[in-house]
């Protein structure tokens, strides 16, 4: 018999008697997900524990709490172990976004090269057999004793599997693929999305086991994927590039173990994933040299110093209202930084389209990287190159001022190890600052400064 379901909203809550296209409370719509009604009481680990214990329920003093240091283990891959704040944490579960296509298999497999040597690995695929997944793995030169292969999408299976062998790490692929029986949904739907997470999200913490488990996003990010269930997890990775090349960008959008602002940056080749450990080098390979609207500056991703290529084309607007469009650049931020321009630095930018890119799919976030997206436009605006050995690093404000940015030494150091001989500050730096022998450091107080000096 089939077992009893209630169906509810994911947006506000309210329990309906059967399915909707729209929620009759919030109005919103294809948020109604179907749950098994019994499954649904009992779905969070914390909530049974408590229940188990009822009528002996009291709070305790944070001081009588007592804690062991989280166990981390090294995946073999550093720039993961990086991105995960240090290694993995026994029996935390960590997912794994990205496109399809992305590599998010690959990667897997390809730690699992190591873990196999100090744990017993289970990998579950429910997109691949036995056979793919092995010839996979030769291509990659990935063998291990303790690694486990299992094809399955019935997640009671999978569970099943778990309590038999035990195995320390547990990697589910994809996430989508996975169903609970129990549910009439179809598998890839947010309900058996999430009731999946929550099953393994109990095996982890019951068990002690690490899951790792991969999760499909669509371009919108729209599919039930990685963003419903970035509450329920501990950490939450994302792997990101571009189809047309070959570099991949691992970031964390989630840490409950460690920082969320490193990245790792891998290169996808015959041999599948290899580490690059030296993004800034990859970041201005092919760097176009003598031609205007391209200007470099230096970002911190986490406590590692990275350059990047900020370019700029400004083009006279044939609309009322000129064009802008930004990859990898806040649209609002560039906004401001062209009004700073015309006003403070005398450009007349406003009867331009700007156009406003990133180079290899980096995210300029920091305001550190205002200066080389003004020194960028200018140049673009008056067609005059900068500088080819020349950085820029510092903060815009909106009266043109320059002000400083934090870690400009380690900044400086990295501008300096890829060839540079030139850099623009901001006048004040900070007490204390190292600068490496043969950089030059151009201080300035003002964007009109700066554009003097080019
Ligand atoms: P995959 O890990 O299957 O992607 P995902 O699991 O994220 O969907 O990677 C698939 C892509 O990677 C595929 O387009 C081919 C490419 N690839 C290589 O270029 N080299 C390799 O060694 C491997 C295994 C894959
Ligand atoms: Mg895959």
């Amino acid at each position: 018999m089939k077992a009893k379901t209630m169906f509810y909203c994911t947006e506000c809550g309210n329990e309906l008697p059967k399915w909707a296209g729209q929620c009759p409370a919030c109005k919103a719509w294809n948020t109604i997900v179907e749950q098994p009604a019994e499954t649904k009481r009992k779905s969070s680990a914390a909530v049974a524990t408590a229940g188990e214990r009822r009528g002996s329920i009291k709070p305790r003093l944070m001081d009588e709490v007592e804690t062991t240091r989280e166990l981390r283990f090294q995946t073999g891959m550093n720039e993961l172990d990086r991105v995960l704040g240090g290694g993995a944490v026994q029996g935390s579960l960590v997912l794994v976004g990205g496109a399809p296509g992305i590599g998010k298999s690959t990667l897997m497999l390809q730690i699992c090269q190591n873990l196999c040597r100090f744990a017993k690995v289970l990998y579950v695929s429910g997109e691949e057999s036995e056979r793919q997944i092995k010839l996979r793995a030769e291509r990659l030169g990935v063998r291990g004793q303790e690694l486990y292969l299992l094809a399955e999408t019935n997640l009671d299976d999978v569970v099943e599997a778990v309590t038999a062998l035990q195995p320390d790490v547990l990697i589910v692929d994809s996430i989508q693929t996975m169903y609970n029986g129990e549910l009439s949904a179809a598998p890839g739907s947010i309900g058996q999305v999430k009731d999946c997470t929550m099953a393994l999200m109990n095996l982890a913490k019951g068990r002690g086991v690490t899951v790792f488990v991969i999760g499909h996003v669509n371009k919108e990010g729209s599919i039930a994927g990685p963003k419903v269930l970035e509450h329920m997890v501990d950490c939450v990775l994302y792997f990101e590039g571009e189809q047309q090349n070959s570099y991949r960008i691992l970031r964390a959008a989630k840490n409950r173990f460690g920082a969320t602002n490193e990245i790792g940056v891998f290169e996808m080749g015959d041999a599948g994933l290899t580490e690059v450990p030296n993004p800034s080098e990859m970041l201005l390979a092919g760097r176009p040299q003598d031609t205007p609207g391209t200007c470099v500056t230096c970002v911190m991703e986490g406590v590692r110093p990275v350059l990047a290529e900020v370019q700029a084309l400004l083009a006279p607007t044939s609309f009322n209202v000129p064009r802008r469009t930004c990859n990898g650049f806040d649209f609002n931020r560039a906004n401001l930084l062209l009004a700073v321009l015309e006003k403070r630095g005398g450009l007349m930018v406003s009867s331009c389209d700007a156009y406003i890119n990133v180079i290899g799919g980096l995210n300029l976030d920091e305001p550190a990287a205002d200066l080389a997206m003004v020194v960028a436009l200018a140049s673009s605006f008056r067609d005059r190159p900068v500088p080819g050995d020349l950085a820029a690093i510092g903060e815009v404000g909106l009266t043109g001022e320059l002000r400083s940015v934090n870690a400009l030494g380690q900044r400086l150091s990295e501008v300096h190890r890829l060839g540079f001989t030139k850099c623009l500050v901001p006048q004040r730096t900070g007490a204390k600052l190292e600068v490496p022998d043969g950089l030059q450091l151009i201080k300035v107080r003002n964007i009109r400064e700066a554009l003097a000096f080019l």
